[in-house]
């Protein structure tokens, strides 16, 4: 994609990106109306489906060639990533949204041919936007963030972690990530892929760890991490496949390897 046709669609996404996420704020402290998806846990409100089609009617206004694959299911049933693809989180950490009322995010990851061009996270009520483009670095807001801790070690490290990974499960060997949990500085975990991914961007984080992830959990995220240095492959250490469920390891590239060496075990 060349840079100035980038620097427009990255215009677009930001505006829209910013009036979304201040209508949120507008009606936050509005009822809500909730309604649970594949079990009782699996939260869906009507602010999911509108931010949805508000991006739905903006993207395909402006730009009618594009495509939109997102998690409420207004988008288009995108199989292959040839084109230009939106890939959207209307909100991302919706049990945050309806129980704290913050600690949620709006993810947009925009691919060109497979390729991630562009990403933006939004912390919806801090304001405050994590923003990458292929090639120039990763922002929060206006300000630049610096390339990751390259003397980082494994025993100073803060990794985001579910805790369900660390009980018995059919996924992963759980006993290898109570020992991950017992060799870093600490664990995190914020509920939010998107924030998680940015918060690694951000250098406050060092990797995250997850066996269950879908293509706008971390479209936008895995960009920003690239940008400043970081990896994100499957848990395995494949490449991330943006169209199906995945898992997922990102983190800061100097404890990448050790970490799926001695610590992550699939079952
Ligand atoms: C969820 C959040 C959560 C992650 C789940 C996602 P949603 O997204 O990112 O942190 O653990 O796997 O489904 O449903 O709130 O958009
Ligand atoms: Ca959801
Ligand atoms: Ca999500
Ligand atoms: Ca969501």
């Amino acid at each position: 994609m060349d840079e100035k046709k980038r620097r427009s669609i990255f215009n677009h996404a930001k505006e829209w990106i910013y009036e979304a996420g201040q209508h949120i704020r507008d009606v936050i402290d509005e009822p809500l109306y909730i309604d649970t998806k594949s079990n009782p846990n699996d939260l869906v409100t009507q602010m999911d489906r509108n931010t949805e089609k508000y991006f739905l009617e903006k993207i395909k206004h402006t730009y009618p060639d594009h495509r939109l694959l997102s998690e409420e299911g207004f988008g288009d049933d995108v199989q292959s990533l040839d084109g230009t693809i939106w890939i959207v989180d209307p909100i991302d950490g919706t049990m945050n949204f309806v129980h704290q009322k913050r600690n949620f995010a709006i993810s947009i990851g925009i691919y060109h041919e497979g390729l991630g061009e562009i990403g933006l996270i939004y912390n919806v009520m801090e304001d405050v936007l994590y923003t990458a483009m292929k090639g120039e670095g990763a922002y929060k807001n206006d300000k630049k963030l610096p390339q990751l801790n390259e003397k980082l070690t494994l025993d100073e490290s803060i990794i985001v972690v579910n805790s369900i990974w660390a009980c018995e499960n059919r996924k992963i060997n759980n006993k290898k990530i109570q020992a991950l949990i017992q060799s870093v500085r600490g664990t995190r975990s914020y509920g939010s892929a998107a924030l998680e991914f940015a918060f690694i961007a951000e250098g406050i984080v060092d990797g995250y760890l997850t066996m269950q992830l879908s293509p706008w959990d971390l479209a936008a995220g895995v960009i920003l991490v690239n940008e400043v240095g970081g990896v994100t492959t499957q848990a395995n250490g494949e490449s991330i496949n943006l169209l199906t469920n995945t898992t997922v390891f990102s983190s800061n590239a100097v404890i990448n390897e050790r970490i799926k060496k001695d610590f992550i075990e699939l079952m």
